[in-house]
């Protein structure tokens, strides 16, 4: 008989608090970020972008992209999101195949098309259904422990086909064990509403609950309630789940605030990680700090430029090795957010986003330093910095 998801200990257990994480970030946290992110700042954990429990169940090759990982990145959790409770069942399964670390179900999203066809942040809504997807779900982790195959669980033959090509990426398990369950969300539909929903959620006893302190309707407006973070902790924590709050940080100083005076077990970066992969180093002094009870003084982490420029070169060749050149209109957002805090950085900035390969983000940083030293040896204004 397998462990019950619900109960076991898992690598949840096992990561030193409090623990700070990659947030998930539908076309951001792809799996080229991720691993930059891993190999340059090292979060405790990292969360997929989410994917529709549709297209991983109907096999949709394209959307699948999102479930590519490679291992650095563990653990690493499969962010799904839907409202088909059978869809939710067979999605465990594939999840599970995959090999991921853990299962998050996004209850938070407030985007139109998601939360207006009752997935995402519109499952507040209905308490109900967003308890049935989280049973559904530890139903297909415990069963695909038991040893149920994908086809036994329903999955079609497309569906097959693509979860087989997937694993060419990344080992397949060979131990069937559960994999933890946890959640996204916010503190309210169009109003704060945290009593009731953190009542309803640790029902379905998620190993961690993830909390954004915004409501659907605030969208990303206002400022994140830490406030109400801090009393969700306060119910949820009785119930040994874990709860990770999430909103505005931009660094492990406001981190190790928020932390402090919320008493989460941890918290979750996201838009502070944008051009800012190496935002997460230094947690383990972060924690040192904590622990003695002294206030954490942030050292600078920043890369020079020339680091900076390394990096940007690096991300850009691996998203063409895992997403494909054709893809590389995806990669322009990430080398936009390099681009700050540098001489021209503006320039450069409107300059990459029109690029189409790594050769040419290297090309346009050859003149960039040609450029800067022309200017340093003349004193006039640079090309780079006219066009
Ligand atoms: C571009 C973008 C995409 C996002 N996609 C997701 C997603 O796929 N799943 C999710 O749970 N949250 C998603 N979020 C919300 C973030 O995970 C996070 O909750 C939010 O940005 C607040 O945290 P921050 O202030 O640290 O960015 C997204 C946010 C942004 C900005």
């Amino acid at each position: 008989m397998n462990p019950d998801p619900t109960t076991s200990p898992s690598f949840w257990q096992q990561i030193p608090q409090p623990m700070i994480g990659l947030a998930p970030m539908d076309g951001v946290t792809d799996s080229a970020f991720r691993h930059i992110v891993a190999l340059h700042g090292k979060p405790d954990l990292t969360f997929t972008e989410f994917t529709n429990v549709h297209d991983i169940c109907s096999g949709r090759l394209k959307a699948l992209d999102s479930l590519c990982y490679s291992e650095i990145q563990r653990p690493v959790i499969a962010q799904i999101y839907g409202k088909d409770p059978a869809l939710f069942y067979q999605a465990a399964h594939v999840v599970c195949e995959l090999g991921f670390d853990g299962l998050d179900i996004n209850m938070g999203c407030p985007s139109k098309n998601v939360a207006s066809s009752g997935s995402g942040a519109g499952l507040i809504r209905t308490p109900t259904l967003a308890l049935e997807l989280m049973t559904m779900a530890q139903k297909g982790i415990q069963d695909w422990a038991a040893g149920q195959t994908l086809a036994q669980a329903g999955l079609k033959t497309k569906a097959l086909e693509a979860i087989a090509q997937l694993h060419h990426n990344h080992a397949v398990p060979r131990i069937r064990k559960p994999i933890p369950l946890s959640v996204k969300t916010r503190i309210g539909y169009d109003r704060n509403m945290i009593d009731d929903w953190s009542a309803c959620l640790i029902q379905g006893k998620p190993a961690v609950i993830s909390i954004h302190g915004r409501t659907l309707s605030q969208m990303y407006k206002g400022q994140s309630d830490w406030e109400t973070i801090a009393r969700a902790a306060s119910l949820i924590q009785p119930h040994r789940i874990l709860v990770l709050g999430n909103g505005d940080i931009r660094n492990l100083g406001e981190a190790a605030t928020r932390i402090r005076e919320s008493g989460v077990n941890g918290v979750l970066i996201g838009r502070g990680s944008l051009g800012n992969p190496w935002v997460f180093r230094g947690i383990s002094h972060l924690r040192e700090s904590l622990g003695i009870g002294t206030s954490y003084w942030e050292s600078s982490h920043s890369p020079s430029l020339e680091e900076t420029f390394k990096i940007m070169v690096e991300h850009a060749s691996l998203f063409e090795q895992i997403h494909g050149s054709e893809r590389f209109v995806r990669m322009r957002k990430h080398l936009g957010w390099y681009c700050s805090g540098f001489p021209h950085a503006a320039a450069m900035r409107a300059q990459l986003v029109r690029t189409h390969s790594t050769q040419d983000v290297e090309n346009l940083i050859t003149q960039y330093h040609t450029h800067n030293q022309q200017t340093q040896v003349t004193g006039l204004p640079t090309a780079i910095a006219a066009s």
